[in-house]
């Protein structure tokens, strides 16, 4: 039987040390994150959302907890194992798109395939057309990042998030950066996208149309 819990955090802590302190993010928080699901992180500014999504997605380690991904304990996991681990299962998505300005909209969907090493045969390069299809943006393929709307650059880093189909989409604010117009396109692209897949999505968000709509809202204090 497959266990329908994906994600699974117990009890974890995280604390950040600077020169000057200690910064206590949160305590001994344990969660669930159902197989399939749409998990909305939300709180105010400076409550942890990012540093939760870096945690649940191998970026950053816990202070104390575990994490088990798929019965997979990644929290301790070095670096290179991390790396093969975040490759084969995670996709993100960031409030600022960090598409590469030098790469045209297709290399820069492509570039997680190539760092994983995926051979780019024609099956492969179909399936990345279909994406850009269902993104809307097949005409603007050979655009580079500054030659597309903020809307669209968004639109494409989301492309780039499902290209590997991984296993769980990590959002943190995907709508966060845009207009309430492109906030909308985008948020419809991302509920199209997990009926589409049926992929496990993980969202830090303000925006609580987005909230709403998901099976699972964590409220972090
Ligand atoms: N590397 C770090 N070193 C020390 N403190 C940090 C570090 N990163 C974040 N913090 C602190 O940890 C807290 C949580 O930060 P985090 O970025 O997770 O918040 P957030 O909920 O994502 O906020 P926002 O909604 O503004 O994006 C903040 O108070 C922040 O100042
Ligand atoms: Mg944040």
């Amino acid at each position: 039987m497959t266990d329908d819990i994906l994600i699974r955090a117990a009890e974890i802590s995280k604390t950040y040390k600077t020169m000057v302190d200690e910064v206590m993010v949160f305590e001994k928080q344990s969660i669930e994150i159902g197989r399939g699901t749409a998990v909305a992180i939300i709180g105010e500014s400076g409550c942890g959302k990012t540093t939760l999504l870096n945690i649940l997605s191998g970026l950053d380690n816990p202070s104390e907890g575990s994490i088990m991904f798929d019965n997979q304990r990644i929290d301790v996991m070095d670096e290179r194992e991390l790396a093969i681990f975040r490759n084969k299962n995670v996709g993100f998505i960031f409030q600022h798109h960090y598409l590469l300005q030098d790469f045209h909209a297709l290399d820069n969907i492509l570039l997680p395939l190539r760092i994983a090493g995926v051979k780019l045969d024609n099956a492969r390069l179909e399936k990345v057309w279909e994406m850009l299809e269902k993104i809307g943006l097949k005409d603007r393929a050979y655009h580079f990042p500054d030659q597309l709307s903020g809307g669209e650059r968004q639109r494409i880093a989301i492309a780039r998030a499902l290209a590997n189909d991984p296993v769980v989409v990590f959002a943190d604010e995907p709508t966060g950066s845009l207009d309430r117009r492109n906030a909308g396109t985008v948020e419809d692209l991302l509920w199209r996208l997990k009926l589409d897949f049926n992929k496990t999505f993980v969202i830090a968000t303000h925006n609580p149309d987005i909230a709403h709509k998901c099976d699972q809202v964590i409220e972090l204090k």
